[in-house]
This record gives structure tokens, C-alpha cells and sequence, in this order.
């Protein structure tokens, strides 16, 4: 099972940062279905970790049952980012990610970020800085991209560096900080940084694979095809956090079973959105319950009705009236599966092959 440092983890499955979606109501609405083996706060600005002003007081919001939560810092000031990583560990952190995968000009602009692909003398001096600062209390690990120009491989180099300076795990986004995120992440380049990784500090650091995930069968080919730890998920995590779950199923017994009906589906996003209001407040909750109704639409089968329902929700009532109504007026079909997740990656090869004009390398 993986282990990063001194954290034994229950999965090898990653939920990743989705700085705006993997708050602590979907964190806790994704660790309930199962399959988690680790979550990350978004990306924080030290300063807001030192200050705790009430943004990022939001931001680094936990709960017993949100358990481990990594936090993710982004900055370039050594001093600053060992302040704000031993606060965050002095409040219970029990791992410290550093960004190195941004590629958000605010971020790269300030040389944090993806940014740190082009300084690896100063990634690493951070970094060291920060094993000496936390390290003996809450293992120290990077997050980055491939390189950060189209076609570029500086990860493998780095990757080794920061292992020498005490690092216990790299995650590894299989694509460029110029690609943002779009395009297929790089099996090959993934591949690439799980060696250097495996090959440095004895063999005994995890690599985790991200990018491109958007079934349970594509993570079973992150593994099979990079030789990676562990697998972290973002996008495809959002409007169907049940992923995990049935991943590691997939993992283990080399099978999907019992996948969620459409009842339980839409019990899922009850729950997300109770989560939400009593969280914030109904105003928020609702807004952003109006913004999340089209990622989890994907998995419900036919749903326009429910989307345009969802747009109109003004009280915290009227999402459980909608969800009511939609699930009545499904009939019999709320017992079912409404698409299974052969279905989707089917479906998803299909529209791949349409972009592309040619086959999705398997
Ligand atoms: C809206 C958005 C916000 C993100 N925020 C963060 C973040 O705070 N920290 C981070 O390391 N990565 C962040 N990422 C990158 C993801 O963690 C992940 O590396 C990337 O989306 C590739 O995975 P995917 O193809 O499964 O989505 C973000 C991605 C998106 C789309």
C-alpha cells in the first residue's frame, strides 16, 4: 500500500487540488463514497496561511472525517513558506505539497508555480528549506508538470534533486505548464519521472501519475503503463466523486460492481449540496450548486429537465424539491444505472477519436 514519508495511505488514489472545487463540502462528499486515499487543499499563499484572513481560513477548513488532507502552499520566499508550513502542521497537516505545477500568471509571475520548472536551483533550495523547517514532523512533497515549454522533460532532473534534499513523494502532471490543461497528458513523459523518482533516495519514494483520468479504466493504464504509486484525479473527479470508489474495485478485484444507480447518484449531490449550505450559506451553496449541476449531468443519463430545474433554486428547499421531482418523474429508472462507466469510456474514446481523427493510443 502507499506510503509517503511517515502517512501510511488506505488507497492509492489521489484526490487532487482543484483550487474552487475541492473544497472541504466536496471532500467530504467524495471521501463518503469511498476509494480516497489522500486529499490536498487548494493551492494557499503563505501569506494568507500566516494572516489566517477569512479566505484561507475557508480554504484550509478540515473535519475528522476529511483525514489526511495535505496542505499545498505556492510562493517563492523561503522564510515564508517555513512559516506558513509550520503553522499549517502545527494545526494538525499531517503532509506539505509544494506547487510546482501552476500555470497561472498570477502564480508563474511571481516565480512560484510551474514557474519553479525553469529555477530548479531555487525549487530545491526551497524545498530543502522546508524538509529542515517540517519534515521531522509531516512529510514534504512536490507537485509539478513535465517542463514547462511544449516538448520539454525537465521533471526527471528535478524530481531526483528534490528527493536528495529530503522530498517523499513527487506528483507528476503529464503535461507542460504551456499545455495549461489541455491535450492528453504524456504516458511516456510520466513514465520518465516514475524511473528517476524509483531510481533516487534508495527506491523508496512514491510517484504519484496525474492528468487525463476520466474513468476508472484510464487509471488502471496510468498504472499499467507508467509504473507509477499512485494515481491523483481532478476534472473527472467533480460531477462523479463515486470515481475513487470504483477504481480501486477495479484495481482489486478487476471489476466494477454495483455502480450507482440513478437514485444514489442524485443522493450524492443532495448531500454535496447540503454539505455546501450548511458550510457557507445558502446564497453560495446555491450559486455554486447551479454551477456543479452540468458536471454531475454527465453520469445522470438524460437530465436536461433537472439542469434547467437547478438553475432556479433560490432556497435551500427547492434543490431537494428539484432532485424530488426529477427522481419521481425517472420512474423505474431511478433504480437503475443510468450509464456505467464502460458506457462513459466508450463514449469518451468516441469523442476523442472525432477531435483527433484517429485513434486514442489505448
Ligand atoms: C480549475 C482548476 C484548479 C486547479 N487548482 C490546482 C491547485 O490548486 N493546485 C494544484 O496543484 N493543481 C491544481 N489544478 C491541477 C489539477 O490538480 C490537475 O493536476 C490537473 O487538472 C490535471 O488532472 P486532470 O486531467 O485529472 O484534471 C487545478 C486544475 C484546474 C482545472
Amino acid at each position: 500500500m502507499l506510503r509517503i514519508g511517515s502517512l501510511q495511505l488506505d488507497s492509492p488514489l489521489l484526490l487532487a487540488p482543484v483550487a474552487g472545487h475541492c473544497d472541504l463540502p466536496f471532500r467530504l462528499t467524495a471521501r463518503s463514497c469511498g476509494g480516497i486515499g489522500l486529499a490536498y487543499t487548494d493551492l494557499l499563499c503563505p501569506h494568507g496561511v500566516i494572516k489566517q484572513n477569512k479566505q484561507t481560513r475557508w480554504l484550509m477548513a478540515t473535519d475528522s472525517a476529511d483525514q489526511p488532507l495535505g496542505t499545498q502552499l505556492y510562493g517563492k520566499d523561503p522564510d515564508l513558506m517555513c512559516e506558513a508550513a509550520r503553522l499549517a502542521v502545527d494545526h494538525g497537516a499531517p503532509l506539505i505539497d509544494i506547487n510546482m505545477g501552476c500555470p497561472v500568471d498570477k502564480v508563474t509571475k511571481t516565480f512560484a508555480g510551474a514557474m519553479m520548472l525553469c529555477t530548479a536551483d531555487h525549487a530545491v533550495e526551497l524545498a530543502q528549506r522546508l524538509v529542515e523547517a517540517v519534515g521531522d514532523r509531516a512529510p514534504v512533497t512536490a507537485k509539478m508538470r513535465l517542463g514547462y515549454r511544449h516538448g520539454e522533460l525537465t521533471a526527471p532532473e528535478l524530481a531526483r534533486r528534490l528527493i536528495d534534499v529530503g522530498i517523499q513523494c513527487i506528483t507528476i502532471h503529464g503535461r507542460t505548464a504551456e499545455q495549461r490543461f489541455k491535450g492528453f497528458a504524456d504516458m511516456d513523459g510520466i513514465a520518465a519521472v516514475v524511473d528517476a523518482v524509483h531510481g533516487a533516495g534508495g527506491g523508496a519514494i512514491p510517484c504519484i501519475g496525474n492528468g487525463g483520468i476520466r474513468t476508472p479504466y484510464d487509471a488502471i493504464t496510468m498504472f499499467d503503463r507508467t509504473g507509477c504509486d499512485g494515481v491523483m484525479i481532478a476534472r473527472a473527479a467533480l460531477g462523479a466523486p463515486w470515481i475513487f470508489h470504483d477504481t480501486r474495485q477495479l484495481l482489486t478485484v478487476g471489476r466494477i460492481d454495483n455502480e450507482l444507480t440513478l437514485q444514489q447518484r442524485i443522493e450524492v449531490i443532495r448531500q454535496h449540496a447540503r454539505h455546501m449550505i450548511a458550510m457557507r450559506d445558502a446564497p453560495y451553496g446555491l450559486n455554486r450548486m447551479r454551477q456543479k449541476i452540468s458536471g454531475y449531468a454527465k453520469h445522470l443519463g438524460p437530465s436536461k429537465a433537472l439542469r434547467i430545474a437547478m438553475q432556479k433554486v433560490s432556497e435551500p428547499d427547492h434543490v431537494d424539491e428539484a432532485l424530488d421531482r426529477f427522481l419521481d418523474e425517472a420512474g423505474a429508472a431511478a433504480d437503475a444505472v443510468p450509464i456505467t462507466w464502460a458506457q462513459r469510456h466508450e463514449q469518451l474514446q468516441i469523442e476523442a477519436n472525432r477531435i483527433q481523427g484517429s485513434p486514442v493510443p489505448a
